[in-house]
């Protein structure tokens, strides 16, 4: 079930069995020579769509646009400040929280976003704490928030580290490119990238701002070969991550 293609008396319903809601969250921006500027959207949105078509539950619309501003010099990618998305996140709740969500699960796409949704998380509790009253809200109950991004759970670890190794790097990932493919096949892209494994953090260092970024990491990749990215591979990382979701989102809403 998703909110943007439900009614209002659907959601209306939906909340007299359950106050928990999934939201895919990513970021737009560049993947390298081969990877799609959509990767860490597409990759916790397919993920969370399917295991709320099977787990039964609701998945919110995404939230696309995250922190970015190291990959701006790469034609195509769109920043938020995180002061901006905090403020965007802090909304997105208030506004679910009005409705009666109590239990809000964000499934992230992006490791450069988990800071600033970590600070949302504190922006949200200190209102709560700091109202008076009881739960904190007045008439509405409390929330809470949590974190979870589509690579944690264990047997999707070990399924990149027994499939790519060290090649698996850090961003534009074969991974997360092979998700994009099992979800849109008609954006495979075969495409020769020189070196084959990009450097690594460890080599190239510690970047800044984008033009920073650029110079360092000159294709966009840091540490990657997705080149070794494969669709039958993206569908089982789909299959594998779904699971754990499925399983977290639950011990979630019991706890
Ligand atoms: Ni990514």
């Amino acid at each position: 079930m998703q909110l943007h293609l439900s009614t209002w008396p659907e959601i209306e319903t939906y909340l007299t069995r359950s106050r928990g809601i999934v939201i895919p969250i990513g970021s737009t921006e560049q993947h390298g020579p081969n990877g799609l500027i959509g990767t860490d959207v597409i990759c916790p949105e397919v993920i969370a769509r399917r295991a709320g078509e099977v787990g039964n539950f609701l998945v919110g619309p995404t939230f696309n646009v995250g922190i970015a501003q190291h990959h701006l010099a790469f034609p195509g990618t769109i920043t938020l400040r995180p002061s901006t998305m905090i403020a965007a996140l802090h909304d997105w709740v208030s506004s679910l929280a009005r409705h009666g969500f109590e239990r809000i699960y964000f499934f992230n796409g992006h490791g450069g976003n988990i800071t600033t949704i970590q600070s949302a998380f504190q922006e949200i509790y200190a209102d709560q704490s700091l109202a008076s009253g009881n739960g904190g809200n007045g008439a509405r109950g409390a929330v809470t928030c949590k974190l979870t991004n589509w690579w944690d759970f264990r047997p999707v670890a070990d399924y990149c580290r027994d499939r790519y190794g060290a090649a698996h790097g850090a961003h534009a990932t074969p991974s997360e490119v092979a998700v994009t493919w099992a979800a849109f096949p008609e954006a495979i892209n075969k495409v020769t990238m020189e070196p084959r494994v990009a450097p690594t953090m460890m080599q190239a260092g510690r970047y800044a701002d984008a033009d920073d970024y650029r110079a360092r990491y000159p294709d966009g990749r840091i540490g990657s070969d997705p080149s070794m990215a494969d669709p039958a591979d993206g569908e089982k990382l789909i299959e594998l991550s779904a699971e754990g979701l499925i399983k977290d989102y639950k011990a979630f809403l019991a706890g």
